[in-house]
Formats: structure tokens, C-alpha cells, sequence
């Protein structure tokens, strides 16, 4: 496994993150094709032995089920604390009736210690904004996380899918009040969607902000041809808003198959090394579903593509209408 610095901190995270949302209570929440407990256990143990210490999941995954199969996978496994790196996320509605979503002062404060009582432990190392919350004001929202942060509930913060202008408006209310500011990005970035290439990635890097981008697979798309479908495509609702938009998205799958047969390597393999190599990116947060996943993305570290295969990879990309966060 390699390791990297979270940006410009001293925070320590592999460069394959695992992302927790395909674990959680099938029946609970918006994902029916999550693995239940039984079955997501053997990926928080293989991610382990692979030399993952990086974990993202979110309060509103299988509403808090996903954090609760993390939080006792990682205890039941006998990992010390100190050892991994949970990040989860706030914003999400997690009951109905008022104050039952957003970033709010109060929906902050019982949001944090919720999820710290689901995930078992008294810290979480990067609790994130998943969305703008175009309620409350930022400067109300950067206060109470600055509080949490204070508390000794959380170590960093970072944000989730928003337009530029909102992401260097928060950090500007942070740094004008002397509050913690964001360290990470977690957005939208992969061979079929590339328009944080116009904002986002170049004030992150401004920024001394790390990147770890979301569905960095286009939810599966890159690793396999364009027309086939799994039990997770069958009732990935959010998914199909995402892709298939633009005519070019099948011919960059086709050219990820024809890199990825030179190479004798899963297409899935060449789609995360792609996205490894942007110098912005600290780690993209992978899903995984089948025992091979976690192994196909550890590869990807050891691939260099060439100027030729990332020409053919990027040549045929068309801009994309802004998708995921609006
Ligand atoms: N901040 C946000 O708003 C946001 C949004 C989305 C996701 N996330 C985070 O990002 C994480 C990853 O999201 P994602 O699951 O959409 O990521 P992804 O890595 O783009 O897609 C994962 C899917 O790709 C397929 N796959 C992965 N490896 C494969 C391989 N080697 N061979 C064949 N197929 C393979 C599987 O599809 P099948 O299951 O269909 O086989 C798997 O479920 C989430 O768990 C969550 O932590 C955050």
C-alpha cells in the first residue's frame, strides 16, 4: 500500500480509500442494493490485510447502518483506534420534522454524536459537509463545526459536492474567524465526468486542499462494456442520473477495455489509475462489491500510464451537464 498526506496536512491515509456506502441495512435508506452485515464484513477485513487505513462512510448511508457495520467490523476485528482513519458525513436527513437534516447548529451537535455512538468510537478523524445547505448560513454551520472540532469529537474537516465559489466562501468565513477550515474535497471525479477539472481541482490546489473523489469507477461503468448491468444498476436510482448523458461516455468505456486488454489488467484497474494520477487527488474512495474489487484497486497503484494511453483515454470526453449536487 502507499501512503499519502491528507493535502497539506500531517494526516496519514492510504491511497485507496473504501468507501462504506455499498454496506448497510438493505431495507433502510435509499441504497436496496447495499450488502447487509454478514456480507460486508469480509471487505472491511480484506481492505485491512491490503493496508487500508482509510474509511469513508456517512450518517445517511442505510440511514446510520452503514456506520454502524463499520464502527463494529473495525472493533470486532481488534484494530486500534489510532490505527485507521474514519471519515463520515452530515447533512443528509436522518428523521423527519424539523432540524432532521442540514448544518445547523443543532443539527450539527446531535448529527456528531450520533454518529460518534453508531461508529463506537469518541473521535471521528475527517468528519465532512456532504452538501451545501442553502438554509442556514455558512458562517453558522463553520462555527458549530469549528465547535466539534474544539470539542475533541473531530480531528479535521472536510466538504462534500458544491460549487467552487460556495467551498472558497467557507473557507474564507473559517480563516476570517480563526475556525478550522476544510482540508479535503470529496467530488465527483472520474474518466466519464471531468468538470471539476474547470474549478474545483485548481482551487484545491490553491488550497493545499486533498482530493478524494467519489464513484472514481462512474459507479461501475468503468469496468465493464457500457450495456451491461449488475443487482446494484438495477435499483441504483442517484446512479442514473449521473451517466449515459452524453454520447461519448460509451466510446470512453470502450477505449478503457482497449487499455486495459493491452495491459492484461481489469478495466477497473486502469479507470482508478487514471484518476490516481491527477496530482490533486490523496485517494479515491472505491466501492467494492465482490471479493476481487478490493485487489483490482490496490493495482492501480502500480500502473503508470503513458502519455498515449491517457490520450486515448481522455481524447473523446465531451463536457457534461454538472451532475450529483444540484
Ligand atoms: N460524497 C458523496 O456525495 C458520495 C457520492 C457517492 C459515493 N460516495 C462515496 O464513494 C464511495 C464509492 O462510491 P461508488 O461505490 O459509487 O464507487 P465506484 O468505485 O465508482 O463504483 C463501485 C462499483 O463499481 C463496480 N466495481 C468496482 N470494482 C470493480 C472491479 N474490479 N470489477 C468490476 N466491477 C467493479 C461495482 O459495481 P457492482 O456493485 O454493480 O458490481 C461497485 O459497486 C462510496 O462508498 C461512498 O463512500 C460519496
Amino acid at each position: 500500500m502507499q501512503y499519502t498526506r491528507l493535502g497539506t496536512t500531517g494526516l496519514e491515509v492510504s491511497r485507496i480509500c473504501l468507501g462504506c456506502m455499498s454496506y448497510g441495512e438493505p431495507s433502510q435508506g435509499t441504497h436496496p442494493w447495499s450488502l447487509d452485515e454478514q456480507a460486508s464484513r469480509p471487505f472491511f477485513a480484506q481492505a485491512l490485510d491490503a493496508g487500508i487505513n482509510f474509511f469513508d462512510t456517512a450518517n445517511v448511508y442505510s440511514l446510520g447502518s452503514s456506520e454502524e457495520y463499520l464502527g463494529r467490523a473495525l472493533t470486532e476485528l481488534g484494530v486500534p483506534r489510532d490505527e485507521v482513519v474514519i471519515a463520515t458525513k452530515v447533512r443528509g436527513r436522518m428523521r423527519p420534522g424539523p432540524n432532521g437534516e442540514g448544518l445547523s447548529r443543532v443539527a450539527i451537535m446531535t448529527a456528531v454524536d450520533d454518529s460518534l455512538r453508531r461508529l463506537g468510537t469518541d473521535y471521528i478523524d475527517l468528519y465532512q459537509i456532504h452538501r451545501w445547505d442553502h438554509r442556514t448560513p455558512i458562517a453558522e454551520t463553520m462555527e458549530a463545526l469549528n465547535d466539534v472540532v474544539r470539542a475533541g469529537k473531530v480531528r479535521y474537516l472536510g466538504a462534500s459536492s458544491m460549487w467552487a465559489w460556495q467551498f472558497a466562501t467557507a473557507q474564507h468565513v473559517a480563516d476570517t474567524n480563526g475556525w478550522s477550515r476544510f482540508v479535503s474535497m470529496q467530488n465527483h471525479y472520474n474518466l466519464l465526468n471531468r468538470e471539476e477539472e474547470r474549478e474545483m481541482l485548481p482551487l484545491c490546489a490553491d488550497q493545499g486542499v486533498g482530493v478524494i473523489p467519489w464513484s472514481p469507477l462512474a459507479r461501475g461503468h468503468l469496468t465493464r462494456p457500457w450495456a451491461s448491468t449488475t443487482d446494484r444498476t438495477a435499483t441504483d436510482d442517484f446512479g442514473r442520473t449521473l451517466y449515459g448523458t452524453v454520447d461519448c461516455d460509451a466510446e470512453i468505456v470502450e477505449r478503457v477495455a482497449q487499455v486495459a486488454s493491452n495491459r492484461g489488467v481489469p478495466m477497473a484497474t486502469i479507470a482508478l489509475a487514471w484518476v490516481l494520477q491527477h496530482p490533486q487527488v490523496s485517494a479515491p474512495i472505491i466501492g467494492a462489491t465482490k471479493p476481487h474489487h478490493i485487489a483490482d484497486a490496490v493495482a492501480a497503484l502500480d500502473i503508470e500510464l503513458s502519455d498515449d494511453e491517457v490520450t486515448l483515454l481522455t481524447e473523446a470526453y465531451m463536457p457534461h451537464p454538472v451532475v450529483g449536487f444540484i
